[in-house]
């Protein structure tokens, strides 16, 4: 069992371990997907996890936005025409019969998560339409045990519709905030009230929904430690029960709309810090644990119950309560997660569109995993969640010998271990309570890809 309230911050260890990474939400990293794997892989590993059955996770993605916020580095479609939901929805229902024809009608869905872009950029009507087609192709569970999650923009939604979110299955909430500084929302172009994001808090409140995250980022334009604690002192009076603080991306030559942030206007590494260890040590005085990579939630929440309890995992959408299922995506540039592969759809409406129309799933790309990266996956998910790694378990598992097999990781960490980041035994690795923000440096020495990624492909720790 681990103890959350022992992470400790240090600014200057934080600083000199500052080099661009993975969020690893997959290993391998999405990069390392494959133009070869075609529709007829995907489709044989599909057919496959019929043998183990494991319980599925649904995800899909809903691309438009009305405006574009400068930092964004989702896969969006900005406009304001919202006759193109229309059109991009009967595919979406297609490329749900097309891919549950291929998968036992009785695999249950454990999770379902609407991301975007912006989900409730769809009508009601578009919502209900896209739910009940999902209901009716597959297999859910009744008792409002599964993880139905959605992504909000409290901007874009009004109380009617968390109602109707609610009604048709969904039982968590996630909005995005990102600041409430007036100066740092027209830096980034997006302007969003208090007021705003309150009503809609207290409809998922009225709907009963079982958990409400909030989206932030640190590391915008304008932002200073001064401003930013203003912020949190309004988000803890919301009273979330989650939290995620994003360190901001800033991948210009990936993200065009991200040009039009100024570079002189962001804030300095060690502002920058400032903000982070105010924010860290401000959230720990209100309740909330710091979970690992970005995310917080308060004491009894369930995803710190899991982590206590060891059952906490990572996917795309960052940690879980829910163990591995095979995740079966859905829409434009979506990844899916099935067996030992990924697979990812294509990233542009026209490609996608076009073959869903013709009968064909739309996979783009995609890996099949070895037993490497399989083990790879494993070791860096388990320390990412549990900030600790039992050399016998993954021993077991993969019919290894650990501390031979990952002997140049092992020796890479002794810089770590000098600066008390890490410790070592005979049986296992454990994370300290400086470490924890340092998790994704750590795990990169289990990434055997790392090395080859060119500069400006990750964002920075910091
Ligand atoms: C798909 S968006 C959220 C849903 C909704 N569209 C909204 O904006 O409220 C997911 C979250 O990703 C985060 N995000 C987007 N771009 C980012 C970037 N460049 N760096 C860090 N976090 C980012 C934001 O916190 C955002 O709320
Ligand atoms: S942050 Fe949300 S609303 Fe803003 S552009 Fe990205 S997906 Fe759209």
């Amino acid at each position: 069992m681990i103890n959350q309230n022992v992470s400790e911050f240090d600014s200057e260890l934080i600083k000199k371990y500052d080099v661009s990474g993975p969020r690893y939400t997959s290993y391998p990293t999405a990069k390392e997907f494959r133009a070869d794997f075609s529709e007829k892989d995907y489709k044989h590993y599909l057919l496959q996890s019929n043998q183990d059955a494991k319980n599925l996770s649904l995800y899909f993605h809903l691309p438009f936005c009305d405006t574009i916020c400068f930092f964004c580095a989702c896969n969006k479609i900005a406009t304001k025409d919202r006759t193109k939901v229309s059109p991009y929805l009967s595919r979406l229902l297609a490329e749900i019969e097309l891919q549950s024809a291929l998968i036992d009608s009785d695999r249950k869905v454990e999770q379902l998560h609407w991301g975007g872009g912006t989900p409730t950029f769809f009508s009601h009507e578009e919502m209900r339409s896209l739910m009940a087609k999902t209901k009716q192709c597959f297999n859910f569970l009744d008792n409002d045990e599964g993880e139905y999650s959605i992504e909000i923009d409290p901007r874009e939604a009004n109380a009617e519709t968390i109602h109707v979110l609610r009604e048709i299955g969904f039982n968590r909430i996630s909005m995005g905030v990102q600041d409430f500084n007036e100066k740092v929302q027209k830096a980034v172009n997006r302007h969003q009230s208090i007021a705003e994001t309150e009503n809609i808090i207290k409809a998922s409140r009225e709907a009963n929904f079982k958990s409400v995250s909030l989206d932030l980022i640190y590391g915008l334009p304008f932002q200073t430690a001064d401003g930013f604690h203003d912020t949190l002192k309004k988000i803890i009076n919301l009273d979330p029960d989650r939290i995620s603080l994003f360190n901001y991306a800033h991948l210009p030559k990936l993200f065009k709309p991200q040009r039009r942030i100024n570079e002189t206007d962001l804030p300095s590494l060690s502002e920058k810090l400032a903000i982070l260890q105010n924010s860290v040590e401000y959230l720990n005085e209100h309740g909330y644990v710091f979970i690992g990579m970005d995310h917080f939630a308060k004491e009894h929440d369930e995803m710190v119950l899991a982590q206590q309890k060891g059952l906490l995992h990572r996917n795309f959408q960052g940690y879980s309560t829910h163990a591995d299922c095979d995740m079966i995506s859905m829409g434009v540039t979506s990844i899916g997660k099935i067996g030992p592969i990924y697979s990812q759809n294509e990233h542009l409406m026209d490609d996608y569109i076009r073959k869903i129309d013709d009968g064909q799933l739309a996979i783009k790309k995609g890996l099949i995993l070895t037993q490497d990266d399989l083990l790879r996956r494993d070791v860096i998910h388990q320390l990412m969640c549990h900030f600790s790694i039992d050399f016998s378990v993954i021993e077991k598992k993969y019919k290894i010998d650990f501390k031979q097999y990952f002997s140049q990781a092992l020796e890479s960490f002794l810089p770590m271990i000098d600066d008390d980041l890490l410790s070592i035994n005979s049986s296992c690795i454990e994370i300290s309570p400086k470490g924890r923000f340092l998790i994704r440096n750590i795990v990169m020495n289990f990434d055997k890809y790392m090395k080859q990624a060119p500069e400006g492909t990750f964002s920075k720790a910091i």
